[in-house]
């Protein structure tokens, strides 16, 4: 099935919704003005021009599925891109990655310094919840409440932050962690935001809680996929490919599926979770195509 399905399709889809991103991110972000404009240059600067915006797209192609208002999704999918540039953000701090390239740029706290950057990516995030707790995002505000709940249980100490956790330790855990152990942190720290940017336009279409759990089960396995195509890139994408230093996380002592089980083991298990993935969409027919499409792109990409 995927196999017979036309990319180009995928192709246009994705470059329309990251010019819809944009432009929403554009009118939610703080302009550029008053005493604190520093602040908001670095929000900007962090959140905007660059990002294949996959964790958007997940929820506007979510949010497809049951017919939402455009309007709410996008204000989701921008609400997301935040939350995720503010992990970037964090993740490139000297204290943690130390990194100095983000999607072709300088990284925030080069571009800036790291007291901005901090309060950049903190801002982004309380930015991000202020987002989905308005009005504007859904007229009832269970939906809204429930919304924020996923989100703050994605991003915080059993999600994002908890595998970023596990990953800072793995640098210098004294022996190599295993492949369960790698497998959890992963899910953590890139798993979890994934599942939520799929399972998000279930939450807004008010849908069956089967179709909400394959969506959910779904952006778990692309994530899982995610995170594996992004380690397979460190090792072998160019920075200017990748938009970020690459051959880093050997050198770092990073713990990734890559390292343990090398880059073909590893890839194999990226191609098994993505056909996993598409499986969980049997139910959803052809207006899940984008959905399924977009889990090959994840292996395919260059950057
Ligand atoms: C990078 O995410 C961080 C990981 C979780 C691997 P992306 O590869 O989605 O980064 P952008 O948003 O496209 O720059
Ligand atoms: C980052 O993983 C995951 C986050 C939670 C931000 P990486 O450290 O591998 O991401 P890159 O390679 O810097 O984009
Ligand atoms: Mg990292
Ligand atoms: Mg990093
Ligand atoms: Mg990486």
């Amino acid at each position: 099935m995927p196999d017979t399905l036309d990319d180009t399709a995928l192709n246009a889809a994705l470059t329309l919704a990251r010019a819809e991103i944009e432009g929403a991110l554009d009118a939610l972000l703080p302009i550029e003005e008053g005493d604190e404009a520093r602040l908001y240059a670095a929000m900007r600067h962090a959140a905007m021009g660059g990002g294949k915006r996959m964790r958007g797209f997940l929820v506007l192609e979510g949010a497809e599925q049951f017919g939402v208002a455009r309007e709410s999704a996008l204000r989701v999918a921008a609400a997301i891109e935040m939350l995720h540039a503010y992990s970037l953000v964090h993740d490139d701090l000297p204290a943690m990655d130390d990194d100095d390239l983000r999607r072709g740029k300088p990284t925030c706290h080069v571009a800036f310094d790291e007291a901005t950057a901090i309060l950049a990516g903190d801002a982004l995030q309380a930015l991000a919840f202020q987002i989905l707790a308005e009005e504007d995002t859904h007229s009832d505000p269970s939906v809204r409440a429930e919304l924020v709940r996923c989100l703050a249980r994605s991003a915080g100490a059993r999600g994002m932050c908890g595998g970023q956790m596990l990953d800072i330790l793995s640098e210098t855990a004294g022996g190599p962690l295993t492949e369960a152990q790698v497998g959890r942190l992963q899910m953590m720290k890139t798993g979890r935001l994934i599942e939520f940017s799929a399972e998000a336009g279930a939450l807004l279409g008010k849908a069956p809680s089967a179709q909400r759990h394959a969506l959910a089960l779904f952006g778990r396995d692309v994530g899982a996929a995610f995170q594996i195509a992004d380690d397979l890139l460190d090792l072998t994408a160019t920075p200017e490919e990748a938009g970020k230093r690459t051959s880093k996380d050997a050198a770092q002592g990073k713990a990734t599926l890559v390292g343990l089980l090398g880059p073909d083991r590893a890839r194999a298990q990226a191609e098994r979770l993505v056909d996993q993935a598409i499986r969980h969409l049997d139910s959803f027919g052809e207006r899940g195509d984008n959905l399924r499409m977009l889990a090959q792109y994840v292996l395919g990409r260059r950057s």
